[in-house]
């Protein structure tokens, strides 16, 4: 509970109800959305059901997610089919005034980052505990191809991460998880680049390169729109 006495959960569907909001005006028959995956993207995928006869479908950046929108009637596509879509709307583990974002607790990293590449606006919905000063305290997940898991362990090392094997994990692209402990990141914009140099790497969790364009925070005062500092 806050102090305001909203529990977390509810702060998360208050920043799903404010995205709906924000994408409301925009919808028309043929808009496919991009859609995330966590607890505030399924908050998100719930509210939009309301909505299924306005727009055309979705694109899901996970199995999950893509089971709840067609669990709604919502009509999912390939992203190969779609091309780009208007918004991707999703949730994140950390993020910073700069809209950076540390995501992938859930291991869709990869395919988020896909769809968020496709995205003309990224709308990041969190509750206000996951705004950072520097990210970093949650451990950066790493998305390996499964025979470069070891090496790239020692890889990460190198960087000054702990890196541990998220076990019994296999991602929708059928790879491991690695978690970076005890890595705190001060360029962000690199470190991505970094890490994804390494080979045996999918993706890493930073989204730095393509952040959010947009934060709706749900704080005890209410709903705050954000856009990078
Ligand atoms: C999944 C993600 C999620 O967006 C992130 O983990 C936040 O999840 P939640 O909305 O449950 O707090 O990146 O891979």
């Amino acid at each position: 509970m806050t102090q305001a006495g909203l529990s977390q959960d509810q702060l998360k569907d208050a920043v799903a109800a404010a995205a709906i909001d924000e994408i409301t005006p925009w919808l028309s028959r043929s808009t496919v959305l991009g859609i995330g995956t966590g607890s505030t993207a399924n908050l998100f995928i719930d509210r939009l059901a309301a909505l299924r006869d306005d727009f055309k479908g979705a694109v899901a950046s996970s199995e999950a997610s893509a089971e709840r929108l067609r669990g709604h009637g919502i009509e999912v596509f390939e992203l190969n089919s779609v091309g780009t879509v208007p918004f991707y709307i999703d949730g994140a583990d950390e993020v910073n005034a700069h809209l950076h974002m540390i995501k992938g607790g859930g291991a869709a990293l990869t395919r988020e980052k896909i769809v968020a590449a496709c995205a003309e606006k990224f709308i990041c919905i969190a509750d206000a505990s996951k705004k950072v000063e520097r990210l970093g305290e949650f451990p950066l997940p790493v998305e390996v191809i499964p025979m470069a898991r070891s090496y790239v362990a020692r890889e990460l090392v190198k960087l000054g991460a702990d890196p541990v094997y998220r076990e019994g994990v296999v991602t929708d692209n059928g790879n491991q998880i690695i978690d970076c402990f005890e890595f705190m990141i001060d360029d962000p914009v690199a470190m991505e680049a970094r890490i994804n140099a390494i080979v045996g790497v999918v993706t890493n969790g930073l989204f730095a390169a393509r952040g959010a364009d947009v934060l709706l925070l749900g704080a005890e005062s209410g709903v705050e729109r954000l856009t990078p500092a």
